[in-house]
């Protein structure tokens, strides 16, 4: 098998057996960042760059680590410190990085489908590190290797999202993901934070957090996205934390082998509280490992010979 794209902008784009592709080689990936030897030749002769237009430490971190471990040559392009501050566009920014021989660039942007702009510009793959309010399909993949990894399979689980859903990537990437893999997925947040129509997704919507994680067999919390809020979206943290956030308590009414996860960087306290998130549910360290394997595979299965890349795949 063969991924259909020399780019990866989104989970919509993928299959399920896409999907399944990339987790299976990240299974294989995570034994070599287990093992004592880190170094692998999969990526001997590439050159990765990561672009970054937003602070990052998982992504970033990880996807450099990935490529170093695999034997490429990585380099990273930060938006606040290049030539971007002086006014280069997107384009000739990718066009400047491609010229130096890149094989894959690495974006994350403040703008929804930049890095689909970047991809019909330059002959090397692109990887969406995340873009504005659209997708991050890098942090869905890693958290569906870690739900599969945890619960052995992810169809007919019940997977509540709770949180910001409105401002987050990581939701919309992570519906379009427990959509294929067929989880039954709940949704809950402040109704300010909702995206109109959600419920169209097939989602179930829940205003209470109490009735979307009952019963359920994961929970993903989300990240309160401060730098992306209007004011007056919800009074204030503390009142969130009352309402939305999920301790010891509010967890009882998930399954007794609930997993609790969340893409970081967390607000302790608010989103959920230190003893979840330190606690024997959670898999959200674990979720950092993960992502340096998946991020391995993608690295690997879009630099491989046989991907392809024709500009609009
Ligand atoms: N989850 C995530 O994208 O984290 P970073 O912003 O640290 O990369």
């Amino acid at each position: 098998m063969k991924l259909n794209s020399k780019n990866l902008l989104g989970i919509r784009d993928l299959t399920k057996d896409e999907i399944n592709f990339i987790l299976n080689t990240a299974e294989t990936m995570k034994y070599v960042i287990n093992s004592n030897n880190k170094k692998t030749p999969h990526l001997a002769g590439k050159s990765i760059v990561t672009l970054f237009y937003e602070n990052s430490t998982r992504t970033r971190l990880s996807f450099e680590l990935a490529a170093k471990y695999m034997g490429a040559s990585a380099a990273h392009v930060s938006a606040s410190s290049s030539s971007v501050a002086k006014g280069e566009t997107l384009i000739d920014t990718g066009k400047t990085i491609e010229a130096m021989g890149t094989d894959v660039i690495v974006i994350r942007h403040p703008i929804s489908g930049a890095p689909h702009l970047l991809a019909q510009n330059v002959k090397a793959s692109v990887i969406n590190a995340g873009d504005g309010m659209n997708e991050h399909p890098t942090q869905a993949l890693l958290d569906m290797f870690t739900i599969r990894e945890k619960k052995g399979n992810i169809e007919g689980l019940k997977v509540a999202i709770v949180g910001d859903i409105y401002h987050s990537r990581v939701a919309r990437s992570d519906i379009w993901a427990l959509q294929k893999l067929g989880a039954d997925i709940t949704v809950a947040g402040p109704q300010t934070l909702m995206p109109a129509e959600i419920e169209k997704t097939g989602v179930k919507v829940f205003s209470s957090v109490h009735e979307a994680i009952l019963d359920a067999d994961v929970v993903i919390g989300l990240r309160i996205q401060l730098e992306r809020q209007k004011k007056g979206l919800f009074p204030t943290t503390r009142e969130y934390a009352k309402f939305f956030g999920i301790d010891d308590n509010r967890l009882k009414i998930a399954k007794n082998d609930v997993l609790v996860l969340h893409p970081g960087p967390v607000n302790r306290g608010i989103e959920l509280s230190s003893s979840v998130i330190d606690g024997e549910h959670s898999s959200i360290n674990e979720q950092v490992t993960n992502g340096l394997a998946v991020r391995m595979a993608l690295l690997y299965l879009l630099t491989r010979k046989d991907i392809n890349t024709s500009p609009e795949s």
